[in-house]
């Protein structure tokens, strides 16, 4: 990587301030997955034995304004259990009392600041609300991947305020999706899925010329397969994207493979009426809810010889336990591989983690919009506002 991680500088005795993505799932004020929270711990862990004074900082949620419900007090304690330490609950982002706070945080403590967007200036990447955080610290860090997409004041606007360096997480979701991105090692197959092909075009046109195969299966395959003149019954189409589906097949060619067979139902519930169909067999009435077992032992087959893997969106509707057959026979071949195997976040993670196998793949990423958005090429402004080594 290009840019200096922390460990580059001199943090002991600092004032560290970082950035996390700590924008956990919650159910009614309680954390249902942590895993973002663990993903920090190595670089938080990192600064705490090198003496550093350690102010924390994450949004959670989508405020407007300050509610109580999207406070990171339960993340606070969660941390604390996990480091074994008191982590200090900040009552605001920023203002006089938070500055106290900080000053008198001495090395080795953990601070964490309220949600920042609490601050309206947060999202529009305001100045001054840069200029009140940049105040916390002597250096600034980001480890927040997952958030390194979005230009906000804690993700860019500190970062041009103080020494800004990358934390170990963003280190390694850079040394695995920057591999898949620039230097492949082939067989390389991408597996894409989720709902809408919108979604996923950048992806697609990015990769196209890297990926020896473009394996999809879920939501999005249906409006491929309605591209190609297949009935698809009740299924969820884009109509907007067929064109785009077409265009994407006509450059792609062999290489884009589509299901063959699918898990179709007679309503969008766990105990429809379900039966295996293949593609050109839908009823009308029906919606193809999951990849079929024939599809699901083709996609097998074409990960048998990859040395690159790259995976976004589950095969089917995985929530519903019905329909996740196909989501998990991804999830199980991929850990079987001995192949590089990236997880793009989001759902592909949730699903990667209920099955079981997150430890036998190389990596899951923590990012939902960012990992797309680097698969697709782009330039993530949180990483790009940090110093160059
Ligand atoms: C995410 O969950 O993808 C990140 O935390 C970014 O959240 P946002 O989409 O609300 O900016």
């Amino acid at each position: 990587m290009d840019k200096k991680t922390v460990r580059d500088i001199d943090l002991q005795g600092k004032r560290v301030l970082m950035r996390v993505d700590f924008n956990v799932p919650l159910d009614d004020g309680k954390i249902t997955d942590d895993t973002r929270i663990q993903a920090a711990l190595p670089t938080i862990q990192y600064i705490i034995e090198q003496n550093g004074a350690l102010i924390l900082m994450s949004h959670l949620g989508r405020p407007q304004g300050v509610d109580p419900k999207l406070s990171l007090r339960p993340v606070a304690e969660r941390l604390g259990g996990l480091l074994g330490q008191k982590v200090g609950m900040a009552p605001a982002v920023v203002g006089d009392e938070i500055e106290a706070l900080a000053k008198a945080l001495k090395p080795g403590e953990v601070l964490l600041l309220e949600n920042t967007r609490f601050e309206s200036g947060e999202t529009k990447n305001n100045s001054e609300l840069a200029e009140k955080l940049a105040r916390l610290g002597d250096v600034y860090v980001n480890d927040a991947f997952g958030t390194a997409h979005r230009a906000h004041a804690s993700t860019v606007g500190v970062a041009e305020k103080l020494p800004a360096v990358a934390g170990f997480l963003i280190e390694k979701e850079i040394k695995f999706l920057g591999k898949a991105v620039a230097d492949p090692e082939s067989p390389y197959v991408v597996i894409l899925g989720g709902a809408k092909v919108s979604d996923k075009i950048g992806v697609v046109e990015n990769l196209l010329n890297k990926a020896d195969t473009i394996l999809i299966g879920g939501g999005m395959a249906n409006t491929f397969l309605q591209a190609k003149g297949l009935e698809v019954g009740e299924s969820l189409v884009e109509p907007e994207a067929l064109e785009t589906a077409k265009t994407l097949m006509a450059q792609a060619g062999e290489k884009l493979v589509l299901p063959v067979d699918a898990v179709i139902a007679d309503d969008f519930t766990n105990d429809a009426n379900q039966q295996v169909v293949t593609v050109d067999h839908v009823p009308p009435g029906w919606r193809i809810l999951d990849i079929g077992p024939e599809t699901a032992a083709l996609f097998k087959n074409e990960l048998a010889e990859a040395n690159t893997v790259v995976w976004n969106g589950p095969m089917g509707v995985f929530e519903m336990p019905s329909f996740a057959k196909g989501t998990y026979a991804i999830a199980e071949a991929l850990a079987g591989l001995d192949a590089v195997t990236i997880i793009g976040g989001g759902d592909s993670a949730s699903a990667i983690n209920q099955a079981g196998v997150a430890d036998k793949v190389s990596h899951v990423s923590t990012g939902g919009g960012a990992s797309l958005e680097f698969l697709e090429g782009k330039t993530l402004p949180g990483i790009a506002a940090l110093d160059e080594k």
